[in-house]
């Protein structure tokens, strides 16, 4: 009975977020503004949100820092319940400690998650906002909860806690969505390609400083000629799956993505700017009778 409910409320709560498309254009309009904030921002600025969305780390950092707030949630009430039964004030206190530490924490969360939102996938942008919205009641939750254990409201500061827990919960629940069904901050660049050279089109084809792709094995490759050097990187971006041919050209050999504008360095794929965190995959190229090859870097 209880699992019956407990799937009718998120059945609903998943119905609200495929159907409400006034609640989906504000979500998408929302991140959209954040993401031109950012990008209106010096490089300096743009260099700090490369930390923040974790390009250094290779992968997001919004998910390392959540497990660390929501891990001193959950053990502050955990204690907070064995405190009660056992009237320990260490225990109580270590409960305390735990539920600030994890109030603390859920700031630069949000912000670390709020920039992710920025440059989320169309579809997904109505779960990031409800996302975020339950985070943001969690907090609330957690803050009344900590203010409270520093007036020693005992009672209240248990069950504003264990309402935030509820919010946590749910909002967890949606992260996986995130991650799992809409794969948000997971590599969209197929690391696929041949194992040995296959010709892709002729030199001749090829027009110079022109981002051209070309379908190789199934495998969509991005090829930039620059005089006699050829570059070849994957040509689905990683953040969200942009396509690179429709990018940029900036700084002479990188590709700007026209989705949320992460970019690449073509000579070897690796990231410049985030939202991505992962290099795209690079390929060899060499050109013979006239006809460019490509395969797996070696
Ligand atoms: S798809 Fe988001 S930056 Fe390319």
């Amino acid at each position: 009975m209880k699992l019956a409910t407990k799937d009718t409320v998120l059945e609903e709560l998943e119905n609200f977020l495929n159907n409400q498309s006034r609640f989906q254009k504000y979500s998408q309009s929302v991140a959209q503004y954040l993401h031109e904030l950012v990008l209106r921002q010096d490089e300096d600025f743009r260099d700090v949100t490369d930390i923040l969305h974790g390009k250094q780390l290779g992968h997001p950092l919004h998910p390392v820092l959540t497990d660390l707030t929501i891990g001193s949630w959950t053990f502050g009430v955990l204690f907070d319940v064995i405190g009660i039964v056992t009237r320990s004030r260490s225990v109580k206190r270590t409960g305390d400690n735990l539920t600030r530490l994890g109030t603390l924490l859920a700031v630069p969360t949000a912000i670390l998650g709020t920039l992710d939102y920025s440059t989320i996938k169309q579809d997904a942008a109505s779960y990031g906002a409800a996302h975020g919205t339950l985070n943001g009641l969690a907090f609330g939750c957690f803050l009344l909860s900590t203010i409270a254990r520093l007036k020693g409201e005992r009672t209240k500061a248990f069950f504003t806690a264990i309402a935030g827990m509820m919010f946590a919960t749910a909002s967890a629940w949606l992260g996986g969505e995130l991650v799992y069904r809409h794969r948000v901050g997971v590599n969209h660049a197929p690391d696929t390609g041949p194992a040995e050279w296959m010709t892709c089109m002729t030199l001749d084809d090829l027009d110079e400083a022109a981002p051209t792709r070309v379908d190789v094995a199934n495998t969509p490759i991005l090829l930039f000629r620059e005089g006699e050097t050829i570059y070849a990187i994957g040509a689905v971006c990683s953040h969200a799956g942009g396509p690179l041919e429709e990018g940029t050209v900036v700084g002479g050999v990188c590709i700007e993505c026209p989705w949320h504008q992460s970019v690449y360095d073509m000579r070897d794929g690796q990231v410049i700017h985030s939202p991505s965190t992962y290099n795209q995959p690079r390929y060899e190229v060499r050109v013979r009778n006239g006809n460019v090859q490509v395969r797996r870097w070696h």
